[in-house]
């Protein structure tokens, strides 16, 4: 534990000394608006999900929904985010961790749901865990098309992702694909990024991405984001491992930080 403690230090000095990858995506550049009100018409015209009760969502550890003291946590990390990435002019994170079940798409969704919360803020969260699939789980919802459909230019983002609230848009995936690393290296894919993009302005997009050490999915798609958050697991993670793990990222993208998750309340240690 005070290992893992004293790599998030490292990690943290090195952040707020380093310089930005090379590789890092080049800064958003400003976007034309479209007026107001066909912007609210493109949101509502994607489908909204069907009620999700709030038993489910609290089964599954997502808390964000309203404000309460078990979205504390969360929503501090949210604003933490928004200011760092205004600041920078970041749009697109990423959310991923050195190895599985470390709680990254508890995270993502927690932050979504918090991001929806913000009513002057437009939010697009995409599932692209795309081998291990789960954030229809959290919703218990099936998606109209699989995200692969979207990210291949078959379908709208219209057709493909379902609306929470007025201001949250998810694209999900029901079905893990095989091949993933081609759809996720694909300038296709970043197209279709782009796209997405100009036609909703979103204000952020969150992309639930795989573990860095179990595959190359991660390496592949981190040339369309700002920027990632790692996320690590109390008495799980490895030192090592995050390492590992931050400087593979960093080579790639801007490391906003690192959350460990499910540390224990109380523990002072
Ligand atoms: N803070 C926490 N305390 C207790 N359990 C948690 C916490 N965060 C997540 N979990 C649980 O751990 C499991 C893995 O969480 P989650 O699916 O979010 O991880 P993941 O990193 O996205 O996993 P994968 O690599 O399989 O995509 C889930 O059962 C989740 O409910
Ligand atoms: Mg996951």
């Amino acid at each position: 534990m005070e290992k893992l403690q004293a790599a998030l230090e490292k990690a943290r000095h090195k952040r707020s000394t380093g310089t930005p990858p090379d590789a890092a995506r080049p800064a958003a550049q400003p976007q034309a608006p479209t007026p107001p009100d066909d912007l609210h018409a493109m949101w509502q015209a994607v489908t909204p999900f069907e009620e999700v009760p709030e038993g489910l969502l609290r089964a599954r550890r997502v808390v964000t929904r309203q404000a309460s003291p078990s979205a504390t946590p969360f929503d501090i990390l949210r604003t933490k985010l928004l200011v760092q990435m205004r600041q920078n002019n970041w749009r697109r994170l990423a959310i991923t961790s050195p190895m599985p079940a470390a709680g990254k798409s508890t995270v993502a969704c927690n932050l979504a749901l918090g991001l929806g919360r913000q009513r002057d803020m437009r939010s697009i969260l995409m599932d692209l865990d795309l081998r291990t699939p789960s954030i229809s789980d959290f919703f218990e919802t099936v998606p109209p098309h699989e995200i692969r459909e979207l990210l291949t230019g078959e379908v709208s983002l219209q057709e493909q992702a379902l609306r929470f609230g007025d201001n949250l848009i998810c694209s999900m995936a029901a079905v893990p694909e095989s091949d993933p690393t081609r759809i996720l290296l694909a300038e296709d894919t970043t197209d279709v990024l782009q796209d997405i993009e100009e036609r909703y302005q979103p204000d952020l997009m969150i992309f639930d991405l795989p573990s860095v050490l179990v595959s190359d999915d991660t390496r592949a798609f981190l040339k369309n984001v700002d920027c990632a958050l790692i996320v690590a697991r109390t008495n799980s993670t490895r030192y090592s491992q995050l390492d590992i793990c931050e400087r593979e990222v960093a080579e790639q993208t801007n490391v906003l930080g690192t959350v460990l998750n499910a540390f224990p309340y109380g523990d002072k240690a």
